[in-house]
């Protein structure tokens, strides 16, 4: 579970502005949630807040118990909470697939027995086994995101923050991506997601879906309840699926 308690969030930069304005939350295991929210609303710096990253300005972040402010127990919480980006060309590191894989795993400091099983079984369920002694420059956008993923997957984080990870992807790499992250029996039953979107059919893949607006929580609830509030989502610059503003025309 992680506990978010009254967080407020500012950077150095700008120590008066807000960016989190006391935020009540609380993320359960195995339950999968989506974030929505307009540009700036505070998505990724409490995405950044949830895996240690950054430290709450005000408040507390709890995961399993760990909090985020204290030193040792930050170390864990990074390794409890996993993170994929928008761009993957600004998290892999490594020149071929295989060792983009096994990174992390090096860091874990997992025995090489282990870590072999492992980066084999990840690359054959992405499908990326036969380009495992390719550079990672040369697959796709969708490829790569998918690599991105499975290196943080191969780690056996509990939670998985996806941050608009399939924004700059084409439809059929988007799908790909949710159905790894959100839909595979497999991953699902073994980390939680929480997935940051632009595409408001995504939440519908996942059971809760909570919407920021200035740094606030703005709904809460299944995605089929928020949805039931596409006026008042639609002023602070979040739309719905199709399916409800279709039904506005057909009721
Ligand atoms: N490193 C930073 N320093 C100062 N302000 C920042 C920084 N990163 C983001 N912000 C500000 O915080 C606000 C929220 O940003 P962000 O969390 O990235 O929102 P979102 O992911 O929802 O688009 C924005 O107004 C942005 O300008
Ligand atoms: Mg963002």
């Amino acid at each position: 579970m992680i506990e978010i308690r009254d967080l407020y969030f500012s950077y150095p930069e700008n120590k008066d502005r807000f960016i989190l304005n006391g935020i009540d939350l609380i993320i359960e295991e195995g339950k999968s949630v989506s974030i929505m929210g307009a540009n700036g609303s505070g998505k990724t710096t409490l995405a950044r807040c949830l895996n240690g990253l950054f430290r709450p300005t005000r408040g507390q972040v709890l995961v399993d118990g760990l909090n985020t402010a204290n030193e040792t127990e930050n170390f864990e919480v990074r390794k409890l909470v996993g993170m994929v980006f928008q761009n993957p060309d600004n998290q892999i590191v490594s020149t071929t697939v295989e060792r983009e894989v096994a990174f992390g795993l090096e860091n874990l400091g997992i025995d090489p027995a282990e870590m072999h099983e492992r980066v084999k079984n990840v690359l054959n369920d992405f499908n990326l086994s036969e380009y495992m002694f390719h550079s990672p420059h040369y697959l796709s956008g969708g490829e790569k995101q998918l690599l991105a993923v499975a290196a943080v997957l191969v780690m056996r984080p509990k939670y998985l923050i996806l941050d608009e990870p399939t924004s700059l992807l084409d439809p059929f790499s988007r799908d790909r991506i949710l159905e790894m992250t959100l839909r595979n029996g497999k991953f699902v039953r073994q980390v939680t997601p929480i997935l940051i979107t632009q595409f408001p059919e995504e939440t519908l893949h996942t059971e809760r879906l909570i919407v920021l607006n200035q740094g606030r929580v703005f709904l809460d609830g299944s995605p089929e309840e928020v949805f039931e509030h596409r006026e008042s989502l639609a002023t602070i610059g979040v739309g719905v699926p199709i399916e409800w503003e279709l039904k506005e025309w057909l009721t």
